[in-house]
């Protein structure tokens, strides 16, 4: 339970329903914020933990054509290929939602509802381009053409792929549809309902200048969309589609906007709170407001988001103007970790173009361990990274087989050889035993701090390094060669490498959550409480406590893996 610590809602970037997510976008967003919620929960804090499918706008609708599905149920599919994924490489969601719940829907029509009481929104007649084989407007990516900065014959209408460049379909140089490539398109006039943003930017200027301790590539986004040219935009909050959430208020029909539904970026956030919502309503909590509604509880919390930077600007500024715009007492996020991206092999990974390793073809030939460990311990935070097989092979085989694994077998193995199946009786902390003590109580509050302030990657350097310290502790104390002469000694310095395991099993369960279980089964450990204390966690396990050999922890990658691997990754997926 949680004392005076607060407790600390996290929230992940909610995936597109579309496909199955890759590995940059795993490290950019859940991964990350799973680290972090097992690490809150090791530090004994009330964690409520929350992802959700992002299920509305053009992606999905194309997804389900191109399925030959109807789109409520390829989202329904899709959605339980991404809760089982998610299970496999062991994100801890308390709940992960979807944001076509009715929770979602209806809270959102609440939201616009305020918005508008508030004055926030504005009705904007637009010329949209109009498709007359398909019957209907084509918004985003329902038009295809080419680039007007650099000349892509394929951009989308909402960006081009090639260049990056944000797009309006209209600036499309020989626009086509995507739904029937007709190219018997006019613009035609159409209402939308537009945010009005730019009402809300000295009060949004405020609150992130207040927030002196965000990540620079947080608050830079942020400030550039705050400042660049014409400063802050308002923003087209409907679209003309059939799935998503119908543009209403009250419970009925917004006059002007039959047949509308909200942008998929408006719902999207909105899915944070609803899915706290659906997690009560499925029976799996008590009580939401008091982890959003600062007038219930929620004041007490500790809000953190993750996310890639792409997603900053509607974390920082948009999301942000909904709940501020609402006048309502909504929990505003506190602290917002992004990322960069993640690149594949020379290039960028491509959900698209189905570039890189995906969750499920990842899972299929490693478990999860081992591409938690290694993307996380190259996590994207300063700048990009890059995924190669090489340097995936080689930090897998380093740290995780020779050092963690190795350190585990060579010392349970030694015992039972020498001493049989139980912590060994006999001597006293030797003075080996009382360095390595000392070097790792300074290690584990530096490692405390990186984890606290959500440093990555300087994280897993610190519980790499607390690993290899007990690897030299082994090596020096030799406890294989002080047996022949001085066994006591041997006993000692057996039992403290051996207390060593659970010690790492707790401080490596966010990083590796599954080995961590297997390292505290094998020593039959029961205590898994934090290590405030190192000596004493380190006196554990008593003399006499049985334990059994574990089975290889880390298996290395072969050269011929690491070869194969790369070639069958070398394509796109079928
Ligand atoms: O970039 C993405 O994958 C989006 N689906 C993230 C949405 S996060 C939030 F706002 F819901
Ligand atoms: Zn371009």
């Amino acid at each position: 339970m949680s004392g005076d610590k607060p407790r600390i809602l996290i929230t992940s970037a909610i995936p597109y329903i579309n496909g199955i997510k890759h590995l940059g976008n795993l490290v950019g967003s859940q991964l990350p914020a799973d680290l972090y919620a097992r690490y809150m929960r090791g530090r004994g804090h009330e964690v409520l933990f929350l992802c959700a499918t992002d299920e509305h706008g053009t992606p999905a609708e194309l997804a389900a054509a191109k399925a030959g599905k109807p789109v409520a149920e390829y989202c329904a599919e899709m959605w339980a290929v991404q809760d089982e994924l998610g299970r496999g490489f062991g994100l801890s969601f308390d709940h992960f939602g979807r944001s076509s719940s009715s929770q979602n829907k209806a809270l959102t029509q609440h939201f616009a509802d305020r918005l508008d009481q508030a004055g926030l929104i504005r009705e904007v007649s637009q010329t949209q381009m109009y498709s007359k084989a398909d019957g209907r407007f084509l918004p985003d990516r329902y038009i295809e053409g080419t680039c007007p900065n650099c000349g892509f014959e394929d951009a989308r209408g909402d960006q081009c792929d090639n260049c990056t460049k944000q797009l309006d379909p209209v600036d499309l140089i020989n626009p086509r549809s995507t739904i029937s490539g007709s190219t018997d398109l006019e613009m035609r006039e159409t209402k939308h309902l537009f945010l009005r943003q730019s009402a809300m930017k000295d009060q949004l200027d405020a609150w992130i200048d207040s927030k002196t301790d965000w990540p620079v590539l947080t608050t830079s986004i942020a400030k550039k969309w705050l400042h660049d040219g014409d400063g802050l935009q308002d923003r087209g909050i409907t679209r003309d589609l059939d799935w998503g959430v119908p543009v209403a208020k009250g419970g009925a029909p917004w006059p002007g906007m039959e047949g509308k539904v909200f942008y998929v970026w408006f719902d999207a956030p909105i899915e944070y709170i609803a899915c706290a919502q659906e997690w009560v309503d499925a029976g799996k909590g008590a009580d939401w407001a008091r982890w959003w509604r600062t007038d219930k509880g929620a004041q007490d919390v500790r809000y953190v988001q993750f996310m890639g930077k792409d997603n900053v600007p509607f974390h920082t500024l948009s999301f942000p103007s909904t709940i501020l715009g609402s006048g309502e007492p909504w929990k505003l996020v506190d602290y917002i970790k992004s990322f960069n991206y993640l690149n594949y092999d020379g290039g960028q990974f491509s959900t698209s173009r189905g570039r890189g390793v995906f969750m499920d073809q990842a899972l299929e030939i490693l478990p999860a361990d081992y591409w938690r460990w290694w993307l996380l311990s190259n996590a994207p935070e300063s700048s990009d990274a890059e995924f190669t097989w090489e340097q995936f092979q080689a930090g897998v085989n380093k740290d995780l087989a020779d050092v963690l694994g190795n350190f585990v077998s060579r010392i349970t193995k030694f015992c039972r050889s020498k001493f049989g199946e139980a912590v060994p009786e006999g001597g006293a902390l030797t003075e080996a035993g009382a360095a390595l003590i000392a070097e790792l109580e300074t290690r584990v509050r530096a490692y405390e701090s990186h984890m606290d302030a959500m440093d990555v990657r300087k994280s897993a350097a610190e519980l790499r390094a607390i690993w290899v310290a007990g690897n030299e502790f082994l090596q020096s104390a030799a406890p294989w060669s002080s047996f022949k002469t001085d066994p006591e000694t041997a006993a000692a310095d057996t039992r403290l490498a051996l207390n060593l395991i659970p010690f790492y099993a707790v401080l490596s369960a966010p990083f590796i959550p599954n080995t961590s279980q297997r390292m505290l089964e094998a020593m039959g450990a029961e205590n898994t409480v934090w290590p405030d204390g190192v000596s004493e966690a380190l006196h554990a396990l008593p003399a006499g406590h049985a334990f059994t050999v574990p089975e290889v922890l880390f298996a290395k990658i072969t050269d011929d893996e690491r070869d194969a691997w790369a070639e069958r990754f070398a394509g796109v997926r079928d």
